[in-house]
């Protein structure tokens, strides 16, 4: 670690406490820098899915932390990820966000790449020594490339956990995501809805996997409108759980809750529940329908909420950029992926009853902290209550931040380590 990054290393443990966490890990330049380094170019990343590369020759532009990558399937099938910057002067070899390319050129110098990442040729190359080889020269690979079940994952870092080890205690919730599907097998393909806010990365977890306590305040009228069509109640507490998963991963646990929807399902509804019943037995069949999908955070940038997958980009210490896309499930009566496009734009659209909401509370919360005459939130919720699992997970009601403490441990483990 580089003498800059020690000193800061240092003043983590002192902004970092079981309860309380101090203003500055949201506002601090050099520790957001920090945090890049020991955080998102060290550990696993999530990229992408299987379905938005398809076909040969597919790519999509992502990013490791401020690392620009490229993720392409290559006229091999094989898909690949190396950093998106030529070897010749470091200009991004792809500038288009998404594409289907045989060889990718730079823009500055010309210099061509095969979709495999070799270097086709440098151009003019008479006057380079006859010694130089393409092989030498290709697109450099992201260290370590693994994929859960279609979830493609990338590390910066040559060594370190497994992507399995990484997901832990987070993969049965993955499963319980990706089983709504009777195939086991999802779609990104209904597009992309791209939003920025000015506010820390940080905060979009914290806020995603929350919606029990801050729900009775800024979607109070959502959540009024939503539990009259399904009979919920949602002052009752005692269905919904919060966990930390360890791994930094955080969970909203919605399998207990009871619905008394006062509609029948619709045809497609009961077609669906029947194959899912079939696949999977009754009991998990209930697990996986629709309102007892689990609000998942997979650290450090993966979420899934009710609809979609949204995958975030941190930006600068106060501006961040996260992508939402509506997970379509495969062998599904059309009516269900129509359903779930529906719901997600009535609640997480540019004009949801959900979305708009968060991203205005995160912002004034960005602007909060910027206050320095009392510097600790408070995340001390339920802590004489917390229930602590064998394998350092804990549970907690609805509205406890005991996920959130979990979190903050986590974090500072990772920014603290040589
Ligand atoms: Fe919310």
């Amino acid at each position: 670690m580089s003498g800059a990054a020690a000193a800061s290393a240092v003043e983590i443990g002192q902004l970092i406490r079981p309860d309380r966490v101090h203003g500055r890990v949201y506002r601090d330049p050099a520790l957001f820098r920090l945090e890049m380094e020991q955080i998102f170019h060290k550990v696993w990343v999530y990229l992408a899915h299987d379905s938005e590369v398809p076909n040969n020759g597919d790519y999509v532009r992502r990013q490791i932390g401020l690392q620009p990558v490229i993720v392409i399937r290559g006229s091999d099938g094989v898909v690949r990820v190396f950093f998106n910057r030529c070897r010749h002067r470091a200009n991004l070899v792809c500038n288009h966000e998404r594409g289907n390319a045989a060889t990718l050129r730079c823009p500055y110098h010309g210099w061509t790449y095969s979709n495999h990442g070799d270097l086709v040729a440098p151009t003019f190359d008479e006057a380079y020594e006859p010694t130089l080889r393409s092989e030498d020269f290709g697109l450099t690979p992201v260290p370590r490339v693994q994929s859960y079940r279609g979830l493609i994952f990338a590390s910066a870092s040559a060594t370190g956990i497994s992507l399995e080890e990484h997901l832990g205690a987070a993969r049965e919730f993955l499963d319980l995501i990706l089983d709504r599907s009777p195939e086991g097998r999802i779609e990104l393909s209904a597009g992309v809805q791209k939003m920025r806010y000015l506010a820390n990365w940080k905060m979009l977890p914290e806020n995603s996997v929350e919606g029990g306590y801050h729900g009775h305040f800024i979607h109070k009228f959502a959540f009024g409108l939503f539990d009259s069509r399904s009979g919920r109640d949602r002052l009752a507490h005692e269905e919904e759980w919060v966990r930390y998963l360890t791994g930094g991963h955080m969970l909203e646990d919605f399998r207990d809750v009871q619905y008394r929807p006062k509609q029948p399902p619709s045809g497609a509804r009961k077609a669906y529940l029947e194959t899912l019943s079939k696949t999977y037995g009754e009991e998990r069949a209930q697990s996986l329908s629709f309102g007892h999908a689990p609000i998942l955070f997979v650290f450090p940038n993966f979420l899934f909420v009710q609809t979609h997958i949204r995958r975030m980009q941190p930006v600068s210490v106060n501006e961040t950029y996260v992508y939402y896309q509506p997970m379509l499930l495969a062998g599904v009566p059309p009516e269900i992926n129509q359903d779930i496009l529906r719901i997600h734009e009535s609640s997480f659209g540019p004009a949801g009853f959900l979305s708009p909401d968060d991203i205005e509370i995160m912002e004034r919360n960005q602007i909060g902290v910027e206050a320095q005459g009392n510097e600790w939130l408070f995340i001390g919720r339920g802590i004489h209550r917390e229930e602590r699992l064998a394998d350092g997970g804990t549970i907690g009601h609805d509205m406890d931040e005991n996920h959130l403490r979990g979190l903050w441990q986590h974090y500072a483990r990772l920014m603290s380590r040589a």
